[in-house]
């Protein structure tokens, strides 16, 4: 039994090597015609070139019968031969090339495709730098076995099959040298590669840390400034960066030795040939022509020997990147933005009885309140207590473990994503401002992106005189290519961003927080006179902000309360608290 099952998973592992054929298939699929002619094209350059061996065997029997018009054809033919699989290689390679650059980028666009709809909590779970190397490195090395099984491998079985079949006919012992030599070839093509899988593990796995240590240096340099902490991290990366050179360094060496024994290997086959076939050539005092075609048939698998070997190898590293991009193309963790009821979502916002978890950590305990059409409601609590993870859930970033939040009496998990999103605009407690100009970056979710309503955004979110006294105006460029906003300014441009999209229900997420508390309130003035329909919510800490809401719901560690300014006198549109979750 035991052997069996052994055999049964060296057999599957046997095929495993050509998954990422199958895999690769599915990029491919328009291009069949392409695939046939490359095939087609690298089997006439194989023949043409396995015809040289024989050509200049026969011319070597035709000068030792010293018949000088054969020696003439036959030159004539190896030229022939030469050029027609020179030229035939030519769409080999170019063909390989397309259609491994076609396989790739199928694949990046799929990839790309899958990431900007994964959920908030497939990121949580990955590192950007990780991510990276995913949609570079993996690709690459599944594109490499492509490439080269595209270009090599049917030429190759198909030559080492018709090497045979012409060892065979010259001489019967020359095949069986052949038969005994192949396998043994192989083998050791087998066993180098084997012992470079390790490196190549670790290589990949230093690739990513390299991603991952410059990126964090890029993104964070300020930090690293700040610490002086330019020395440890340099130490750090220059350990990274050592270890990768050192392991490409073991792999070279491997590679070295593997190149020097294979022709080894091969030219003391052809020894053997030479010593055999010229023993009996010379007893016999036969023709020494189809010896020579021989010697030279065998000088030439060495290549296509070696690459059966080297397959493994490719393949190894295309499955490790397939696998690792699998997890992106899974698409079980992706978001379906059109799924559901696309309708506008209008009206009172309702929480009812939510809960909501991360891991152990429930962040939410059963909350439930109402807030009506057109409320300013503020909401606070203590720092960690579970408000940027309630606002969350409204645009529905993450799903509660149970309970009900509905607008307007409409489930959430009725309404597609798409139209969810387009009633909900949240801005964040983290702004992140793209790279482009200041109108592309106010402009970027709206769909009247009009210069008339980019104007109105910024003056609501009382940055429009700032932007108007800049050189470029609304065309300046901010950001990496920019000029750098300060964090007020940069929370005043991500809130007239969100006023773009006319929506229905305005979060904003502690995002005034550098604003000064009086141009605060000239904002809430601005969207409550300017967008009275838009029901806001504010999560801030800040009194005057609060004492501004018609209403505040206070979170207790993931236990709604009502607020100590809720219909309060200094609370100009005060109203009752309505949360009958609340106390
Ligand atoms: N994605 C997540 N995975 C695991 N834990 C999380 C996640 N998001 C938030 N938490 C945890 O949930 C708790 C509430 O976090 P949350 O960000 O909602 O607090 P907050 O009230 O917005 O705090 P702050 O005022 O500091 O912004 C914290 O203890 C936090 O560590
Ligand atoms: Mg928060």
């Amino acid at each position: 039994m035991g052997w069996q099952s052994k055999l049964g998973r060296k057999v599957r592992g046997g095929l495993g090597v050509f998954d990422p054929l199958f895999f690769s298939i599915n990029y491919l699929r328009n291009k069949r015609w392409v695939l046939l002619t490359v095939l087609s094209a690298s089997i006439i350059a194989t023949l043409s070139r396995l015809l040289i061996p024989i050509f200049i065997g026969d011319a070597v029997s035709s000068i030792q019968n010293l018949q000088y018009s054969a020696v003439e054809y036959d030159a004539i033919l190896i030229f022939l031969a030469s050029s027609i699989s020179g030229g035939v290689q030519f769409i080999v390679n170019y063909g390989s090339q397309y259609i491994s650059q076609t396989y790739s980028y199928n694949l990046r666009k799929s990839v790309f495709a899958h990431l900007v709809r994964k959920k908030f909590g497939f990121y949580e779970g990955q590192t950007s730098g990780d991510l990276l190397s995913r949609s570079t490195m993996d690709i690459e090395a599944s594109r490499n076995f492509v490439l080269n099984t595209a270009s090599q491998l049917i030429p190759t079985l198909f030559m080492i099959a018709f090497a045979f079949v012409l060892l065979f006919t010259i001489n019967m012992d020359f095949a069986a040298i052949f038969t005994v030599a192949v396998p043994i070839l192989i083998f050791i093509g087998i066993v180098f590669q084997r012992k470079q899988r390790t490196h190549w593990r670790r290589i990949r796995t230093y690739y990513g840390q390299m991603n991952e240590q410059l990126q964090e240096n890029i993104v964070a340099n300020r930090v690293i400034r700040g610490f002086s902490a330019e020395h440890s991290e340099q130490a750090k990366f220059t350990g990274t960066t050592g270890s990768y050179f050192d392991e490409y360094m073991t792999v070279a060496r491997l590679r070295g030795k593997y190149n020097n024994l294979m022709p080894l290997v091969v030219s003391a086959a052809a020894t053997g040939i030479l010593f055999y076939g010229g023993y009996i050539s010379i007893i016999s005092a036969s023709d020494v022509g189809p010896l020579v075609a021989a010697v030279n048939i065998f000088s030439m698998m060495s290549f296509p020997v070696s690459f059966l070997g080297r397959l493994i190898v490719f393949s190894e590293n295309a499955r490790a990147g397939i696998s690792r991009i699998e997890t992106v193309l899974d698409g079980h963790d992706d978001e379906d933005l059109e799924l559901g009821d696309s309708e506008r979502l209008k009206g009172d916002l309702e929480f009812s009885g939510v809960n909501f978890s991360r891991g152990d950590l429930q962040i939410l305990k059963s909350v439930t309140f109402v807030i009506r059409k057109g409320e300013f409601v503020g909401l606070t609590g203590r720092t960690a207590a579970g408000k940027s993870s309630l606002i969350n859930l409204i645009p529905r970033f993450y799903d509660p473990d149970s309970g009900k939040i509905t607008i307007g009496g409409t489930d959430l998990k009725t309404v597609s994503l798409e139209s969810l999103r387009k009633a909900v605009a949240l801005v964040p407690q983290e702004i992140t401002l793209l790279s482009g100009s200041i109108k592309e970056n106010i402009a970027f979710g709206g769909h009247d992106t009009s210069m008339d309503r980019v104007r109105w955004a910024s003056h609501i979110a009382r940055i429009s005189d700032f932007i108007e006294s800049l050189p470029g105006g609304y065309d300046t460029m901010v950001g990496e290519r920019g000029i750098t906003l300060s964090g007020g300014q940069r929370q005043r441009v991500a809130i007239a961003r969100a006023l773009m999209t006319n929506p229905e229900i305005l979060i904003l997420d502690d995002a005034t927080s550098s604003v000064d508390p009086e141009t605060e309130l000239e904002i809430f003035n601005n969207i409550r006179r300017e967008a009275a329909e838009t029901t806001v919510l504010i999560v801030t800490h800040r009194e005057s902000a609060l004492k501004f809401s018609d209403r505040v719901l206070k979170l207790d560690y993931g236990v709604l309360t009502a607020g100590e300014y809720s219909s309060g006198p200094d609370s100009p549109y005060g109203q009752s608290y309505e949360a009958s979750g609340g106390e």
